[in-house]
């Protein structure tokens, strides 16, 4: 989603922002701009496509003199991507420039409100209403014509804000989406994430729903809504610039492929202790976990894609049951939540809206709500009742793959908990396992290795036009992330089937040589899912296996057998994703896809 930097100090603004929008860069945009007081008025400079364009537009910010900026990356949600759709927008008089973040759900109200009092708008954004609602509130006073906008406007904002009657600020506000702020040597600056600034500084202020920030002469001062002065603390940030760039690889996605052994390792390592599991964050006792009798696990995309296969390894460890939901239905079908429901949400970014709408409707309702999430800090992060962290470190792709592996163990964990506190699975059991967890590290490391194969593989199918996943069971929820990963990022069609549903459908879109990728990995279903195999080969299908060690049955019907060291069988998906990953990388190389920004698509969907 949209990017916003901003800047007020001793140095020129406009390079500041640019490097800031660069970090950012990964969240997903179509169009760039930026805006900067030069003394005198606000000059701007806006251009559809890639940042490199605002840069050569502007001399890499050369053109843009001046120490206070505004910056943004849009993404486009009202309106076509355009120079004039892009942010900054302003004030006709061009006095008062904005940059946004979200969606201002009652714009079009609003339009009619300003039009019928003489505004004249020139984008289609629901922006631009912004700018013209504070003309329309402002006689002199940014924080009073602040203040007045907010409480007009309806949906999610994080603005930053230059009035040119007051050259000595930046003021910045959010609600429902993410913003952040920090005080460098020379300055200070906002922005939607954290890596746009942490070249600057480590420590961020993160603002909370409905409060204002103002900048000036070095100071970083926040109100509420009420214009009432708050205190806030900063958060310092542990993890360095260098986690955030590319170190060398080709992509961000694949070096967050390869850092998946240490991010695993450090999502696992603090919470077995002694050879038990311990997770503090949960805030739970034994009895209280006794007490649950219904979990709710609700995400979306691939952190959806844990929580099917949490389900499994809840309800066949701890004998409890679990649904799963995709947040954006979750929200609006009308739970049933009562006392004894736990709420599992599960989120990368933490700022997901549907995934936070879900988690502010199941706390309204009385029901406790655990956040499995990797930014700290991040809405998710503030507002669940516990937080378990996953320590994958910054994931800048927007496929996401560390982050996704985190998850799994984290929930793995989890699930081991419940099992112990309710006393379905014995103590060599959970020894069995946790030796199992910490083999998964080296394991991961082991199927990297053979990395090359598969890209070999890939090669051939760059120019496939349907590929298909089956498995059953947790073999069933890989295939959901292999499918997605395979489509995101190289845009060829795919779909992730349960096996044993393809007669039902499905199989009438096999034709000569349509790769389907089979997840063989359970067991006790070995048996059921060849047969689907075969049923697809008879039809011309090509098939890839993705297989246990050993399980050379899988030969019978495969044409192209990846085998997947050995591990508990709730474990498996651990390991399988990682040849799906590799695939799909290198598909989408071989397409000459932009990996880590696939079109249309953002790395952090605070949008509903
Ligand atoms: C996965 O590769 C996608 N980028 C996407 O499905 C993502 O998992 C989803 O948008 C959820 O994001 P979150 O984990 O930040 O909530």
């Amino acid at each position: 989603m949209c990017g916003i930097v901003g800047y007020i100090g001793a140095k020129q603004a406009a390079p500041i922002l640019l490097d800031g929008l660069d970090k950012l860069e990964y969240r997903g945009y179509d169009s760039a701009g930026m805006a900067v007081y030069d003394g005198k008025k606000i000059q701007f400079a806006k251009a559809r496509g890639r940042l490199k364009i605002l840069r050569e537009l502007t001399h890499d910010g050369a053109k843009l003199p001046g120490c206070l900026g505004i910056g943004h990356t849009r993404w486009a949600t009202h309106g076509v991507p355009s120079n004039t759709n892009a942010h900054p927008h302003f004030n006709e008089a061009e006095t008062i420039a904005v940059v946004h973040n979200g969606i201002i759900e009652n714009y079009a109200r609003l339009k009619k409100m300003l039009v019928g009092k003489g505004y004249r708008f020139v984008s289609e954004t629901d922006t631009e209403v912004v700018a013209h609602l504070l003309d329309y509130y402002y006689e002199g006073d940014p924080m009073d014509a602040i203040c007045k906008a907010m409480q007009r406007m309806e949906g999610s904002y994080a603005l930053g804000i230059i009035f040119m009657d007051h050259p000595g600020r930046l003021y910045a506000v959010r609600k429902d989406s993410p913003l952040i702020a920090g005080k460098a040597e020379d300055g200070c600056l906002i922005a939607s994430d954290v890596p746009a600034i942490l070249k600057y500084t480590r420590d961020v202020y993160f603002l909370q729903n409905e409060e204002i920030v103002c900048m000036e002469a070095g100071q970083i001062n926040f109100f509420n809504i009420d214009k009432d002065p708050i205190e806030k603390t900063a958060t310092t940030i542990e993890w360095d610039v260098s986690a955030a760039e590319k170190a060398g690889y080709e992509h961000f996605m694949l070096k967050e492929i390869y850092e998946q052994p240490k991010a695993v390792l450090d999502t696992l390592n603090p919470r077995i202790r002694n050879g038990k599991i311990e997770i503090e964050e949960l805030g739970m006792t034994d009895e209280e976990i006794r007490a649950i009798h219904k979990i709710y696990m609700v995400a979306c995309g691939s952190a959806y894609h844990t929580a099917v296969t949490a389900k499994y390894v809840f309800e066949g460890l701890a004998r409890i049951p679990v649904e799963t939901d995709l947040a954006s239905e979750f929200r609006y079908r009308d739970p049933i939540l009562d006392e004894g429901t736990l709420l599992i949400v599960v989120s990368q970014s933490g700022e997901t809206a549907d995934t936070l709408a879900a988690l502010r409707e199941a706390k309204q309702r009385g029901v406790r709500v655990l956040g499995i999430v990797n930014v700290v800090g991040s809405s998710i992060a503030r507002e669940a009742d516990n937080v378990m962290y996953t320590w994958a470190g910054p994931e800048i792709a927007v496929a996401t793959t560390k982050a996704y592996s985190t998850q799994l163990v984290a929930e793995y964990l989890l699930a081991m908990k419940f099992a112990e506190a309710r006393g379905t699975v014995t103590q060599q059991e959970i020894d069995d396992m946790l030796l199992d967890l910490r083999r998964l590290p080296q394991q991961i490391e082991l199927l990297l290795d053979h990395k090359e194969k598969l890209q070999r593989f890939a090669n051939r199918y760059v120019a496939a036009r349907d590929v298909f996943f089956i498995g059953r069971g947790i073999d069933y929820a890989i295939s959901l992330e292999g499918s997605l990963k395979l489509k995101e990022i190289s845009y060829i069609h795919s779909e992730a089937y349960a096996a044993g549903e393809l007669k039902h459908g499905t199989i009438s879109l096999i034709e000569e040589g349509t790769l389907v990728a089979a997840v063989v990995t359970q067991k006790d279903l070995y048996k059921k899912t060849i047969s689907n195999m075969v049923e697809v080969k008879t039809r011309g299908a090509f098939l890839l296996a993705v297989t246990n060690e050993g399980n050379t049955e899988v030969e019978k019907a495969a044409d192209y057998v990846v085998y997947i060291p050995e591990t508990n069988k709730y474990f498996t998906n651990s390991l399988a994703v990682i040849p799906l990953q590799i695939f799909s990388y290198y598909v989408a190389l071989g397409k000459g896809c932009d990996v880590d920004k696939p079109r249309n698509l953002a790395k952090s969907v605070t949008v509903e």
